[in-house]
């Protein structure tokens, strides 16, 4: 594996990256990091980001921005549609078309699952998937399993719950392909009406990965767990408004939770959070998901470093 198999590369799926593909991802994460300023400014000096974010969004935006500022680049974008052509109705693969003649690599964030893959095969620079539908948001699956392994210090093994919002949450659906990439067990943790969509995992690679589904947050099942990683309920994607309203405070997890799980469980979410995680964690050892945010920027950093450079350090 080396690293002219990134130059150029789309990053649309978690699913097109093996787990060489992750670790060698990891690895240079962890290189691009501990460059001094100087080495660093210039895998991205002169070049261009450009973001198209047609859902709101905090971290993922903002990590992408903060990552190419600190590769020496800069970021220009759109992530108010209604101050864009958007609002007159131009069509996602016309705006796609003019982003990629003034920028160098494109972010994009769309309701639609598909966006990524169309808008890829249209733009002649590299498109990265921020999110669309809900299937996918490889990025964030990847800043996922960094975190574990940073934490951790290893992803095979571990016990790992997924709660909350597994029907239309897409950081589940990657991270879950993700974690097929090792031997690990997971819990899913969802109320009934919110199960995962068996037919978005049906081709996940079931020898490795010790799949078992749960209703509620049992202690039997909070005391396996090495990781517990809590998703929001996805409201906006919910076709009936009062179905969220039966679901939207199913768990929360506080101090009395922590007192039934292993002493060193670590606490992810890729946020925003709204009850699932009380604030009165949040000083906890566990509550790993600040960090997490953080180790966001690092990974997109060398990911931007990677699909720009064909020499990159
Ligand atoms: C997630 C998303 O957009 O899917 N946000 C993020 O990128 N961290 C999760 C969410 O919105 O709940």
């Amino acid at each position: 594996m080396s690293i002219e198999n990134f130059f150029n590369r789309d990053i649309v799926s978690i699913k097109d990256f093996s787990r060489q593909d992750l670790e060698f991802i990891f690895n240079y994460t962890d290189r691009v990091s501990a460059l001094g300023q100087n080495k660093k400014s210039e895998l991205g000096r002169g070049r261009t980001l450009g973001y198209i974010f047609y859902e709101p969004s905090t971290r993922t935006r903002m990590s992408f921005e903060a990552a190419m500022a600190s590769l020496g680049g800069s970021s220009i974008g759109i992530f108010d549609s209604k101050s864009s052509s958007v609002e007159k109705g131009e069509s996602l693969a016309d705006t796609i078309r003019i982003m990629d003649l003034y920028s160098d690599v494109i972010v994009l964030r769309h309701p639609l699952d598909g966006s990524s893959r169309f808008a890829a095969e249209l733009s002649e620079n590299p498109l990265i998937n921020a999110g669309s539908g809900s299937e996918e948001h490889p990025t964030q699956a990847m800043l996922d399993l960094y975190t574990i392994l940073k934490e951790k210090g290893r992803i095979d093994g571990l016990s790992v719950g997924i709660v909350g919002d597994l029907k239309y949450g897409r950081t589940v659906y990657s991270l879950l392909y993700g974690l097929a990439n090792y031997n690990v067990d997971i819990h899913l943790i969802s109320p009934p009406t919110l199960t995962i969509r068996k037919e978005s995992i049906y081709d996940i690679e079931k020898k490795k990965l010790k799949m078992y589904e749960h209703y509620e947050l049992e202690d039997r099942v909070l005391t396996k767990l090495d990781v517990i990683y809590v998703t929001r309920i996805q409201r906006e994607r919910f076709p009936d408004p009062q179905e969220y309203e039966k679901v939207k405070g199913t768990y929360t997890i506080d101090s009395n939770t922590l007192r039934k799980t292993k002493p060193d469980v670590s606490l992810m979410h890729p946020m925003p959070r709204m009850q699932e995680i009380s604030h009165s964690v949040d000083n906890t050892k566990n509550a790993i998901y600040f960090k997490q945010a953080a180790y966001g920027k690092e990974l997109r950093a060398a990911l931007l470093a990677l699909v720009l450079n064909e020499n990159a350090v």
